[in-house]
C-alpha cells in the first residue's frame, strides 16, 4: 500500500429500516433484512460487502419494531471481531436520512452506505472497494447495467465516460446504468445531507446527495463490469432469485457467499480459536461444518473472500 495513497478508516452504516411492503404478508411482522437468502439472512450479504471493504465499525439502522431482532442476530460484532453499533428509523423517509440518524456515529470521518436489501457479488469487488476506500475526498458510487431503469437512479454519461447528470426513477432513461445501493462519501457528507429538502414523496433522496457531490467535480461513478452480480431482494421473485443465484454457486464451488465469519477469519479480525467456536454453535445446518473445514484445509486461497 502506497503510504501516499492509504486506505482511509471509513465507517460503515447498513440501512436496514423500511417497510418492506412488496413483500408481504412475508414482512408483516419481520424486517425484509432477516428474510432468508438460501442459507444465511439477507442482511449478512450488506454486512459481508463491508467487511470486504475492511471496515469494521458498523451502523445498523432499523425499525423500531425490528432493532431487538437485529440485536439478537448480530450482537455488538464482537464475535466476529466487528463492533457493531444499532440505531432507529421510525419511518422510511428516505435514504439520505441515514446520515442524520448516524452523525454522531459518523463523526468526523468518511463513511460507506450500503442498503440492507442489496446483494454484490462478482471478481474483483474487493479492489473497486478497497480502490473507493482509499479516496480521501468526495463520494464514490456504483453503476450498474440494468435491463429497467426506470426503476432506480439513473446515471447519464459523457461520451468520454464521465458523469454527467442522475435522475431519480426518470419516465424517460437517458442510460441503461442504475446507481446501486452502496456508496462511499468523505466527510462533507452529513452537511450536504442537512442542506437537502425532502422530495414530492417526501423522502430525503440519496439521488440529491450524490446530485450535490456531482455538482462540485467530486462525483467518481464506478461501473460495475458484466458478469458481476448485483441482486435488490424487494419482491419475492427477486428474493427467491437471489437465493437461487446463491445456491447454485455456493454448490457448485464448495464455497460460501458473505459468510461473515470466514471473511472475519480470512482478514484475521478473528483467530481459529474463535472461528472453531462460533462452528459449534452451529453444527446441525452444515453452516458450522463449513467453518469448522476452513481450520482444516489448508489449501492456499489464491482468490479474493
Ligand atoms: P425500498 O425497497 O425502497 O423500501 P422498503 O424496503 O420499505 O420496501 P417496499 O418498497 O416494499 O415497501 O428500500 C430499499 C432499502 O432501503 C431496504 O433495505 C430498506 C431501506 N430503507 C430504509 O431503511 N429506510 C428508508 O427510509 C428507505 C426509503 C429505505
Amino acid at each position: 500500500m502506497s503510504p501516499a495513497n492509504p486506505v482511509h478508516n471509513y465507517k460503515g452504516i447498513i440501512l436496514a429500516g423500511g417497510d418492506g411492503t412488496r413483500l408481504h404478508p412475508l414482512t408483516r411482522t419481520v424486517s425484509k433484512q432477516l428474510m432468508p437468502v438460501y442459507d444465511k439472512p439477507l442482511i449478512y450479504y450488506p454486512l459481508s460487502t463491508l467487511m470486504r471493504a475492511d471496515i469494521r465499525e458498523v451502523l445498523v439502522i432499523t425499525t423500531p419494531r425490528d432493532q431487538q431482532a437485529f440485536v439478537d442476530l448480530l450482537g455488538d460484532g464482537r464475535q466476529w471481531g466487528m463492533d457493531i453499533q444499532y440505531a432507529l428509523q421510525p419511518r422510511p423517509e428516505g435514504l439520505a436520512q441515514a446520515f442524520l440518524i448516524g452523525a454522531d456515529f459518523i463523526g468526523e470521518g468518511p463513511v460507506s452506505l450500503i442498503l440492507g436489501d442489496n446483494i454484490f457479488h462478482g471478481a474483483g469487488l474487493s479492489e473497486k472497494l478497497t480502490k473507493a476506500c482509499r479516496r480521501e475526498h468526495g463520494a464514490s458510487v456504483f453503476a450498474y447495467h440494468v435491463p429497467d431503469p426506470e426503476r432506480y437512479g439513473v446515471v447519464d454519461f459523457e461520451s468520454d465516460g464521465r458523469a454527467i447528470n442522475i435522475e431519480e426513477k426518470p419516465s424517460l432513461p437517458k442510460s441503461h446504468y442504475a446507481i446501486t445501493g452502496l456508496y462511499f462519501y468523505d466527510r462533507e457528507v452529513i452537511d450536504i445531507a442537512r442542506a437537502i429538502t425532502p422530495s414530492a414523496r417526501g423522502e430525503l433522496e440519496i439521488t440529491d446527495l450524490n446530485l450535490a457531490y456531482l455538482r462540485r467535480g467530486d462525483l467518481n461513478v464506478e461501473i460495475l463490469p458484466r458478469g458481476t452480480a448485483w441482486l435488490d431482494t424487494g419482491t419475492c421473485d427477486s428474493l427467491l432469485d437471489a437465493a437461487n443465484f446463491i445456491r447454485v454457486v455456493e454448490k457448485r464451488q464448495g464455497q460460501k457467499i458473505a459468510c461473515p465469519e470466514e471473511i472475519a477469519y480470512r482478514k484475521g479480525f478473528i483467530d481459529e480459536e474463535q472461528l472453531l467456536a462460533l462452528a459449534s454453535q452451529q453444527l446441525k445446518s452444515g453452516y458450522g461444518e463449513y467453518l469448522h473445514r476452513l481450520t482444516q484445509d489448508h489449501e492456499v486461497i489464491v482468490d479474493e473472500i
